[in-house]
């Protein structure tokens, strides 16, 4: 068994998670997407193996790390994938930047679901592409797509591209088949590239499933990019590596050769190594946190019912997406951080409507969970 009950120390003056706030000693950091979990020790080993030998040139990935990438996709989600259609990338926002500037123009209209990822809907916007939002919609604590408002948006703003989020950060929501074909119908329909984000692929829950969307069919595998990363999965974001795949020729010789003129393509020596043993020895790791990760959040579930912060439903990731619009202030987290010192997202970083929400990272310890809750059950303004 994996102990994820270990206290590791982030406690160094590079980590982001845990950055010092002026004033505050006892910080609970709860929001940047990364985990307070050491790696799988195999992805340490590989890892401490690569630096012993002292040599950091130029790496590119061979057969080995193909044949883990491609495995892992097989075994995790049933999905079929040619190595060859795999680009290699520093990040995954890389990988939808570059699609973005090689699959459409400038005054492109591009439409993405919100609340979502803020970087996404920064990346259209600073590539002179035209933004076009489709709110998803709260029903009791479930968000859903309005496909309504998305196929009226489309066919209005000519829209070319959907970057689609799965599982959806922040909404929790895993896509199950039948939205995940109405979604891929519209864009088909409508001639649109299908950008897909499955950076959190692999944090499903009981009783759903990650379907990639580009495996649904052949037409779909044609019009979509892919971008995947084992960087949330293993808790290793630092060392920056993505894969991007696309099976269609043309659009993957496109973005390929829009990558070569940024420079940031490729992986680094450390990102290949960590990928290639994450995905080659890390299942039974991955199996046991999220068995961890569901008794978290089970945990915060249960101790905030009945409150006035209001869980939305969570299939997927492990950020839990929290409506505090009952308590009526200003600016929930920073309430929290005031308050209790605990960091949550600002749900304005999601939508500029999201002002009452907050995101809460629970990838952490559970005695880290109990105490930010215990914190908060103390406030009298959330009963
Ligand atoms: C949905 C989503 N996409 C992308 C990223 C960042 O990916 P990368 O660091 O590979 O650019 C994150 C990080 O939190 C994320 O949640």
């Amino acid at each position: 068994m994996i102990n994820f009950d270990e206290l590791i120390d982030r406690n160094t003056p590079e980590d982001i998670k845990h950055a010092k706030i002026d004033g505050i000693n006892d910080l609970i950091p709860m929001w940047v997407a990364d985990m307070d979990f050491k790696s799988p020790v195999e992805v340490i080993e590989a890892l401490t193996e690569q630096a012993q030998r002292g040599v950091f040139g130029y790496p590119e990935a061979d057969e080995s790390y193909d044949k883990a990438v491609t495995g892992w996709y097989k075994r995790r989600y049933g999905w079929d994938v040619d190595p060859k259609t795999v680009l290699k990338m520093p990040g995954v926002v890389l990988g939808i930047s570059d699609s973005i500037m090689a699959l459409t123009k400038e005054g492109d209209s591009i439409l993405i679901f919100e609340p979502l990822y803020g970087p996404i809907g920064r990346a259209v916007k600073g590539s002179g592409r035209n933004l076009i939002v489709s709110d998803l919609v709260l029903n009791d604590s479930r968000y859903e797509i309005d496909f309504e408002d998305f196929e009226n948006k489309v066919r209005e703003n000519d829209v070319k591209m959907l970057i689609f989020c799965n599982p959806h950060n922040p909404a929790g929501r895993v896509w199950n088949r039948e939205e995940l074909m109405k979604v891929g119908d519209i864009c088909l329909k409508n001639h649109m590239v299908i950008v897909c984000d499955e950076i959190h692929a692999d944090f499903v829950y009981r009783g759903h499933k990650h379907i990639p969307i580009a495996s649904l069919s052949e037409e779909l595998k044609k019009i979509t990019v892919t971008c995947t990363s084992a960087t949330k999965s293993f808790n290793i974001a630092g060392i920056q590596a993505a894969n991007i795949v696309i099976a269609d020729d043309s659009m993957r010789r496109a973005v390929d050769r829009y990558s070569l003129t940024t420079g940031a393509y490729g992986l680094n020596i450390m990102g290949l190594v960590a990928t290639r043993a994450a995905y080659t020895y890390g299942d039974k790791w991955m199996d046991e946190l999220i068995s961890y990760l569901e008794g978290n959040i089970e945990l915060v579930k249960n101790r905030l019912a009945g409150t006035k912060l209001k869980v939305t439903d969570i299939e997927g990731t492990y950020l839990m997406w929290i409506d505090a619009s009952s308590m009526g202030l200003e600016d929930p987290s920073k309430f929290f951080l005031d308050k209790a010192h605990i960091r949550f997202s600002e749900g304005t970083f999601f939508s500029k409507k999201a002002d009452q929400f907050i995101r809460m990272n629970v990838a952490c310890p559970r005695s880290v969970v109990n105490e930010a809750l215990d914190r908060i059950l103390k406030l009298p303004e959330i009963h």
